[in-house]
This record gives C-alpha cells, structure tokens and sequence, in this order.
C-alpha cells in the first residue's frame, strides 16, 4: 500500500472541492480499496465486498464517511478498528441526483481503519457492458468490459470517485472458468483460465482508472513489456495492426524518462465500446474500429500511451481541469508520431485536428470553449477544446521557448508532480516559476490570460501547415467544381489522412451524382476504414446518397463509438424520412449499445 506520511499531509491542505463528488476527502480519506467481485453474467450484476482502508484527519474526529454511488444496492456496512474484527454500522443514502448518483453516509468509530461494504450493482450501470456471445466477435461467450471516466466507477464500486483522490486497490474477482479477466494493475497475468484472478495495483491512481474486462479473451506479445488482448478470432489482425506499441513506448521514454508503468498492453473491446481509447494503466481499453488493416489509426495508441505521464501520473484534480490530461497527451501524442513517422504525418493529423475543434467551435457557446470551463451541475460531456486547444496552447510554448528548454519543462513537471492530482492553477503557477518569469522577454510574448480565460484561439496561435493536405484540398474543389475528373483522384499512394482530408474538403451539398462517381470509382461505401467511412456516411446522409444506406445501416448497428454514433443521428434526425430511418435502426441497435450511448442518441431520437 502506498500511503506514506507525506500523502497524508498532502490529503488535508486545502483541495478544491469537485463538484462531481459527494465526497469530502479533506475529512476522511480513503487510500486502498479491496475488492471482492462475483460477476454474474446470467443476472448481469456484479456482487461482493470492498473493502476502504483510510485515514481519518484529526479535526474531524465525529465526520462520517461520505461516497460515492449510484444505482447500488448495499446489503450491509462493516467497520474495523483494527483492519479485522468488522462490526454492522449506521448507514443512509441521500437524495440521488440525476448527474452525480446517490451519497452514501456512514457512520464510524472515530478510530475506524477500514470499512467493509455488502454490494451489488445493478443491471444498467452506467460504467458497466453485459455482451451476449452474440455480441461478440467470437460469438461464444459473454463479455463484460467497464468504463470508468468520468464518473462511473460510483456505479460499479462505493468509493471517493473524484480524480482529487488516488488510491491503490486490489482485487479478487470470480468468473466462469471458461473466461479470463484483465484489469489495470499492469501487470500481464497468465492467461491460464482459472475462475479466480487477483490483482494488485500498487500504484496510487484515481478511481477512474480502475477497470475490468471479462471475456473469451488470449494475449499475443508485440514486444518485452507490450502486447495485445483480443478475442481470438481478432487476436493476429490486432498484433499485426499495434505492433509498433514498443516502438511508441521507447519514443515517449526519450522524451519523458522511464515508464513506470511496468507494461503497456492493449485491450480490443467489441465494437460497442463508446471510446477510441481509455487510458487505464498497464493496458490501454480500445474500439475494434481501429484495426484498419493498415496501421492507420494507431495515433490512438499513442494517445493512450502518452496518458501513461499526463492524466495517470499528473492527474487533473477535477473536470474543469481536463485540460491536464487531454492537451498535454494531444500534444505528446503528436511527438511520439513525429518520432515514428516523420513531421510530414504528424502535420496532417494536426490540420485535420485544428479543423474539426474549429468547427466544432462554431456550435459551442463561448462559456465551453474555455481551456478551464465551469462545469458545475452539468455532466462533464467532452469536446475537442482541452485536446486540440490544450495541445495548440503547449505547442505555442514550444515554439516560443524551443525545444530543449520546453522538453526539459515537461520533465521536471512530470517528476515534480508524479503521483499527485493537481489543478490549473498549480500546474499554471509551475509553469510561471519553472519556465514563463526565467525568460520575460520570450514570455511577454505569449497572451497567457487569454489562453487560459478567453473563448475560441488567440490570434497567434500557431496553426499547422500540410503542404500534402493543401494540395488535396485544391483536388477536392476542383472536382467538386468539375474542373477535373475523378480519375486524377484518390489515387493508390493517398494515405488515409489524405483521403479523410478530402473528405472533409468536399461541400457539404457535394450531390449525389458526385458521390455515386466516386463511389463507383472507389468503393467507398466498402471500406473498412472506420473514419472513412464515418466521414462517408456522414456525406451521404446530407446528400440523400441511398446506395449507401444499408452499408450506413450495417454501421449503426455494429459500431458503437460515440463519436461516429452521435453526428450521423444527428444528421439523420435533421429531416422526417431520415428521422423515420433512424428510428427502425435505433430500435435494433439499442440493445447493443453502451448504456452511455444508449442516453445520448435517446436525447436525439426520443422527444
Ligand atoms: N480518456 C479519453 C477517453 C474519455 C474521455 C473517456 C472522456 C471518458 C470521458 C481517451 O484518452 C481519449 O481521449 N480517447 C479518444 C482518442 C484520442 C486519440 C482523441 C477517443 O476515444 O476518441
Ligand atoms: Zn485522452
């Protein structure tokens, strides 16, 4: 267990209160948590015990102990005064609310060490998946897979569930012998099925990185500390597809210093997993949508690795903060990329970046475009702004202060505050004191306020250029235009960032008579390429391109990444028939869509 004395002082200076938590970790602290958890497939819950070790700070010798939970059901609490004799204690919930879940007070001894909790969650967690074999790329077993990010972990375990507080936890876990479970405690177990897994995560993380897998699942090796877990039939393709993991690794310990993390793995969920990547230590989460065949989309996985410094070692201290992890590893990402593939990728995965957050921007009020936003009594709903403008906003003080003193910033930021929740403002004063007042003249230079507290991109902010892209983007108008055929098109040595440029590049009312050259020509509508065909589907939606529909159809009701899901309803929402159409797929995809997916397109389809 990692609690030291000096996490403990750390524990009781002033914090900023997290609104999404209930909890009040300034009085009662809780530093580990064990778990006990039978996963019942057949009742789709997840029952047994944790069990908190804390501290209590000393000025609050009567405060009872406040968590967080939602939709569990608690059979029975337990206080231990000596981490073994538990006795029943008092408990109640308070009023649930509809964004944060139900408070749970519990009464203690004033010298209680640990409190054991009789729980069950229910059918609809919200960080929980229950797949039929059906649903599944085998279609041999069940799987279950858990999303904790934001603030979900609440509905699978009664905790502290505020990135504020880091704890270590370990865990005993119960599945049908014939299933394996994985979780984040980076460390590979043996891939043996036995029924009985055990855990250990002796790292102090918060809550939302605690996460669990259950399936018919294997590991193939990519290198000495990575590899993959997949269901079997994807097993090669996903080797094959993350392969450069080790190379990915050792270009962010240039730049960062030695990964803690013991291995860096990745989970391939099935195709309803609502995210590209989630970050949980030791093994990365992923969609099945990035195995493109061709390596394209592996910028994801540098994404997830670099989290292993900014978001699982430096953590943002509460959602306002988001900015912490999703702009510093945006922008590490596209160092790792730079480092494997040259400037020339990286710059185009950057314009393609700087365009979406640029359109997105269009439709946020300014109150959202904020690099540190209020979000207080709203559910902490993610844009592009603490990626892109996070990113663009580390990128400027690259370019002012150059490399070697930037990079040297990074990593003493990283060590200064390895294993620590910080917020803005903490980060934002190191950052004055370590770098911005040791070179006035170059920091003059920079609109720190208006980075930090104005809407949309200051003025200088850099902007990246594509020589590449440009010159798709002149092939998209002038064949839109017709000015030249489509056979000057899409030519084989386009790689997927090209095509998605040209894509992007084409008016939203290209026609159908467009689509269907192209098509004809390319075989769009068959593509693999999730963006691609994201991006194509999208297009004909707006442009009534109904050779498309079933293919549009076929998406709908396999993938589930929010990303994709949420724009194309939305577009199809926008007229009657295509609201009608969407509607009959809604009500067969439903079923197989996360719970998180499921509540956003019911804001779209259901009145
Ligand atoms: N941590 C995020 C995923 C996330 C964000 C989960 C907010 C829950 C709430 C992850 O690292 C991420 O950013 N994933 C991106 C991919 C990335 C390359 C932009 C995604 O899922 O699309
Ligand atoms: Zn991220």
């Amino acid at each position: 267990m990692a609690s030291t004395s000096k996490s403990r002082e750390l524990i009781w200076s002033a914090r900023p209160l997290d609104p999404h938590s209930f909890s009040q970790p300034e009085k009662i602290f809780v530093h580990h948590v064990d778990l006990e958890i039978k996963v019942g497939f057949e009742r789709r819950v997840l029952d047994g015990t944790a069990t908190l070790h804390l501290f209590r700070n000393p000025e609050y010798p009567d405060a009872p102990l406040i968590l967080d939970t939602r939709d569990l059901s608690i059979q029975s609490i337990e206080a231990a005064t000596d981490h073994e004799s538990f006795e029943r204690v008092r408990h109640e919930f308070g009023s649930a609310d509809p964004i944060l879940g139900t408070p749970l007070r519990v009464h203690l001894p004033r010298n209680a060490t640990s409190v054991r909790i009789s729980y069950s969650t229910s059918p609809n967690a919200t960080a929980l998946q229950w797949l039929d074999a059906e649903q599944t790329a085998g279609k041999k077993a069940p799987f279950l897979f858990t999303q904790s990010q934001e603030i979900h972990a609440r509905s699978w375990i009664p905790l502290q569930d505020t990135p504020g507080v880091r704890i270590t936890y370990s865990a005993t876990i119960e599945t049908p012998t014939d299933l394996l479970a994985v979780m984040s405690d980076c460390r590979r177990v043996s891939v043996s099925r036995q029924g009985s897994y055990r855990f250990d995560m002796t790292y102090p993380i918060p809550p939302y990185l605690i996460a669990l897998a259950v399936g018919d699942i294997d590991f193939a090796p990519t290198g000495p500390r990575t590899g993959v877990y997949a269901e079997p039939p994807l097993l090669e393709a996903a080797r094959y597809e993350f392969a450069e993991a080790d190379r990915m690794l050792q270009a962010a310990e240039r730049l960062y210093g030695t990964y803690l993390w013991g291995r860096f793995d990745v989970l391939v969920l099935p195709p309803s997993f609502p995210f590209g990547g989630m970050e949980n230590p030791g093994v990365a989460f992923v969609t099945p949508t990035l195995i493109a065949g061709d390596r394209s989309s592996v910028s994801v996985i540098a994404h997830e690795l670099a989290h292993a410094w900014s978001g699982n070692l430096v953590t943002n201290a509460t959602w306002s903060d988001f900015w912490l992890n999703e702009g510093f590893t945006t922008y590490t990402e596209r160092r790792i990329q730079e480092e494997l593939y040259g400037s020339s990728r990286a710059n185009m995965e950057e314009v393609l970046a700087e365009e979406r957050l640029a359109n997105e921007m269009k439709n946020l009020p300014p109150e959202d475009q904020l690099l540190h936003p209020d979000l207080e009594g709203r559910n902490p709903e993610t844009t592009l702004v603490p990626y892109v403008k996070g990113a663009l906003f580390l990128k400027t003080l690259e370019n002012t202060f150059g490399r070697d003193l930037f990079d040297a910033y990074l990593r003493s930021y990283f060590e200064h505050f390895a294993f620590k929740s910080i917020t803005t403002a903490e980060a934002i004063d190191y950052l004055k004191t370590t770098l911005l007042d040791n070179h006035p003249h170059l920091s003059a230079k920079i609109p720190l306020e208006e980075w930090l507290c104005a809407p949309g991109l200051p003025a200088s902010a850099p902007k990246a250029v594509s020589p590449v892209l440009m010159e798709i983007r002149k092939l998209a108008h002038a064949w839109s235009a017709d000015q030249i055929s489509t056979d000057d098109l899409w030519a084989q040595d386009w790689n997927t960032q090209q095509k998605l440029h040209f894509l992007d590049s084409l008016p939203p009312d290209v026609g159908f008579a467009k689509m269907h050259e192209l098509d004809q020509r390319f075989q769009v509508t068959e593509s693999v390429n999730a963006e691609i065909l994201y991006r194509w589907l999208l297009l004909a939606v707006r442009n009534k391109y109904e050779p498309a529909y079933s293919r549009l159809e076929r998406f709908l009701t396999t993938v589930g990444r929010i990303i994709y899901v949420k724009p194309l309803y939305e577009e199809l929402a926008k007229t009657e028939p295509g609201k009608a159409f969407a509607e009959a797929i809604y009500s067969r995809a439903r079923p197989s869509y996360h719970p998180l997916t499921q509540a956003i397109v019911d804001k779209i389809l259901v009145p």
